[in-house]
């Protein structure tokens, strides 16, 4: 493979028009709840993650994604331009994808997706995978589609980073081809169908390399035969919406550029942080320059008790 001719990380998954409104908390089943300011921003997973991997800085960023014909696709479209993702979209008949998202003073958040064109994507529709070197999956759009994509790559010798989110029952085939998985805690206990430490889920799955994320905790991983630990950056939450797919983007943009696992997890978890810091989906993605000020701001060192901390939470030793 001529390492100067892979330089081109290629998301293939979904878009949303996110319909956000704030209030004081999310409603359980059956409640109302009297919510304030309302506001749309360009979100949904894929294109999330691809707008994080654009914005970590030197790795160009492909797209293959579904849409409607209609005003929501547009704005979809330049967002994701905007932030120079070069996109391949396929026109459906169905509406663009959107999502109804409940945000809490407490900055969590309650979404449901209604697909639309995202339940459009087919597995044939991946184009040419010449100067990829990596592919980034989520599922939020057809398994079949997600499945044919991760096949396709592997036969390719691309990397396979599949975001397992939402959480659902996977075919071996396509766990099998994936190269780098990263999920969070429910998406792992979903998985593997075990309720015990991180450690021990991760014993579960027989994939080369398992990242899991754990919210304001940080993120931890076994490649290999070798485990990583990554607390997380203080920051003031406004809205987590989106910080798992900036993880999501910015690690892969990171393994793109083959920093070791270590420097990837760190550049992954100070942009998730400040993703956290703002409203929106894409909007709230940081740049580059940003991420790069908080990895040098010595407040934002881990203490050995940080790290001792979360190999206790998560099982480790
Ligand atoms: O992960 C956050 C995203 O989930 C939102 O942008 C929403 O569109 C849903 O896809």
């Amino acid at each position: 493979m001529n390492a100067r001719v892979r330089d081109t990380l290629l998301v293939a998954g979904s878009a949303n028009l996110d319909f956000v409104v704030r209030a004081s908390h999310v409603p359980a089943p059956g409640e109302t709840v009297l919510g304030r300011d309302f506001a749309t921003f360009p979100g949904g997973k894929g294109a999330n993650q691809a707008v994080a991997c654009a914005r970590a800085g030197d790795v160009r960023t492909r797209m293959l994604l579904a849409l409607g014909n209609d005003s929501f696709a547009a704005s979809l479209e330049d967002s994701l331009e905007g932030a120079c993702v070069e996109l391949q979209v396929v026109r459906s008949a169905l509406p663009t994808g959107t999502a109804f998202i409940c945000l809490s003073d407490d900055a969590e958040n309650a979404i449901t997706v209604a697909p639309g064109a995202n339940a459009a994507l087919r597995g044939d529709e991946l184009s040419s995978l010449h100067e990829v070197s990596h592919l980034l999956l989520q599922l939020e759009t057809p398994l079949e589609a997600v499945t044919a994509f991760a096949l396709a790559a592997r036969a390719a010798g691309v990397q396979v980073v599949l975001n397992a989110a939402p959480a659902r029952a996977l075919p071996t085939e396509l766990l099998r081809s994936v190269d780098v998985l990263i999920v969070n805690e429910g998406e792992l206990a979903a998985l593997t169908g075990h309720n015990g430490t991180v450690n021990e889920c991760l014993a579960q799955l027989d994939v080369p390399c398992v990242v899991v994320t754990l919210g304001a905790r940080g993120c931890c991983a076994r490649q290999g035969g070798e485990f990583f630990l990554q607390p997380g950056f203080k920051v003031q939450a406004v809205d987590t919406t989106a910080a798992g797919d900036t993880f999501c983007g910015a690690l892969a943009a990171a393994l793109c550029r083959q920093l070791p696992m270590a420097d990837a997890l760190r550049h992954a978890s100070a942009a998730s942080a400040l993703t956290c810091t703002r409203l929106g989906a894409q909007s709230s993605i940081p740049a580059w320059e940003e991420v790069q000020a908080l990895l040098q701001d010595p407040a934002a060192v881990h203490s050995p008790q940080a790290v001792a901390a979360l190999a206790a939470y998560c099982g480790f030793g």
